[in-house]
């Protein structure tokens, strides 16, 4: 190979969209140096995999995927193997230890020392947490057209340390992006066709500029960038859910009728025991504020069962929960017990228990996500369009609500935003016709 033909980078990416967003940068990083993506690692001379601690099973993935790899590396010695994301900031050096075929080991903050560290001039195991933004460090976007709707982090890290969680261990304390290279990214992003922005971060709305201003205060100077039609943003705090957030939901037509609310549990004690700092009527008394504000909002909302301590009555109190608010969709968990967190080590819900409460809660929230979606039935909806469906001549875009929806519309293109009306709701999708 000659120093003319690129090298191949492939990227897995685990976890949250934060990671989707910091492997699409890393990517940019890379190119800098000469890379081009493949979705092929048998083909790849550099594997990068950007991974996720959230709960043992996603951190074990990891390990799995590592052991596929060994025969790779085993036949082309001078392939790299990297590990990015939280495992890598919660494991440093020790994935190395376990797994001998990993080169380097790269945490979330330390991003911008990649392709130093590809090149061997800086250490193979890079954990820190600068003081200054990786974002300040890596490589500009590059000017090249962008699929219709895109991620952009204004806000990374977490002081909330909720008792079962490892992010403020794996992304550090809560910093937020300045206004100005927030500003500059969104018009970049637009002007290479992006129509739609989804603001990202762990506590999204806990974003904060330079000091005063609030997460309402830069969605409202957002919207005044021309072409960007939509705007969204996950994942949010019901805390920092402020008075300026829930006014732009009235005032703001960009900004989308959904919102990414994580309760956890509907039970005081438990949420007390999670160190959430709220209770239940609290929560329910915001909905109703955010409810008065946008009526037709879609809540969808992240909930833990088998936390530590939790009884049934605590479990009947979240099905109570789930009832009053009617969520449009909802992620749910078994608690999975995380080294270094607080909760670590409190004495744990039988595994069959938490299993069948596992299973009442998604029946329920399956339920309401069917109620939610079958709504949409005979209604206009706004859907930006993002790429061909799998029959002849179909669209598929996302809805004002997120929902998929598939036309039948020869003549639309990926980025067109248009009205269609609702004519069916299938399993996991929309159907409609062009208005
Ligand atoms: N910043 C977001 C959550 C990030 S993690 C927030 O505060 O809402 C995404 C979801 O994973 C959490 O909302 C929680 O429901 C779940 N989760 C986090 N730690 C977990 C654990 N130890 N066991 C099970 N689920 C967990
Ligand atoms: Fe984790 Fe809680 Fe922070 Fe969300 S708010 S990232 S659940 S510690
Ligand atoms: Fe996972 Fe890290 Fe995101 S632990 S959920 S990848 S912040």
């Amino acid at each position: 190979m000659t120093d003319q033909t690129p090298k191949k980078l492939f990227i897995k990416t685990y976890g949250c969209q934060m990671n989707v967003y910091d492997s699409q940068r890393m990517a940019e990083a890379m190119a800098a140096e000469g890379y081009v993506q493949t979705d092929r690692a048998d083909d790849a001379d550099m594997v990068l995999l950007n991974t996720c601690h959230i709960r043992e099973k996603a951190a074990e993935k990891l390990y799995s995927d590592l052991g596929r790899l060994k025969p790779l590396k085993g036949g082309r010695p001078d392939l790299k193997i990297g590990v990015a994301g939280c495992v890598a900031q919660a494991e440093g050096a020790e994935i190395i230890r376990r797994a001998p075929q990993v080169d380097l080991v790269v945490g979330p903050q330390s991003y911008h020392n990649l392709p130093a560290m590809v090149r061997g001039e800086a250490p193979a195991v890079n954990t820190e947490f600068p003081a200054e933004d990786k974002f300040d460090h890596l490589p500009q976007r590059r000017a090249t057209r962008r699929a219709p709707a895109a991620f952009l982090t204004v806000q990374e890290g977490c002081d909330k340390f909720c008792a079962f969680c490892v992010v403020p261990y794996t992304r550090g304390a809560e910093v937020s992006r300045p206004t100005a290279r927030i500003m500059a990214e969104a018009r970049d992003l637009v002007a290479r066709g992006v129509r739609e922005i989804t603001l990202l971060g762990q506590n999204v709305n806990g974003w904060h500029g330079d000091g005063a201003e609030g997460f309402g205060a830069l969605i409202r100077q957002l919207a005044e960038i021309e072409g960007l039609d939509r705007i969204r943003y996950t994942t949010s705090h019901p805390n920092d859910m402020g008075d300026d957030l829930i006014t732009a939901h009235r005032d703001i037509p960009q900004l989308m009728p959904y919102l990414h609310l994580p309760v956890q549990s509907g039970s005081d004690r438990i949420l007390k025991a999670m160190n959430r700092k709220h209770t239940a009527d609290q929560y329910l008394r915001l909905i109703d504020r955010i409810r008065t504000a946008r009526p037709d909002i879609m809540l969808t909302s992240d909930f833990i069962v088998g936390f530590p301590g939790e009884t049934d009555q605590d479990h009947a109190a979240t099905l109570r929960l789930v009832e009053q608010v009617g969520f449009g969709t909802a992620f749910s968990f078994k608690y999975s017990p995380r080294p270094g967190t607080p909760a670590f080590g409190r004495e744990m819900v039988a595994d069959a228990v938490a299993d069948a409460r596992l299973q009442e809660l998604q029946a329920l929230l399956d339920r309401q996500q069917r109620v939610a979606q079958e709504s949409m039935v005979g209604r206009t909806l706004g859907v930006l369009f993002e790429k061909p469906g799998r029959m002849p001549g179909q669209m598929v875009g996302k809805s004002d609500y997120l929902h998929s929806v598939f036309v039948q519309a020869p003549d639309v293109a990926p980025g067109d935003l248009l009205q269609v009306r609702i004519k069916a709701s299938a399993s996991n999708s929309l159907e409609g016709v062009l208005t």
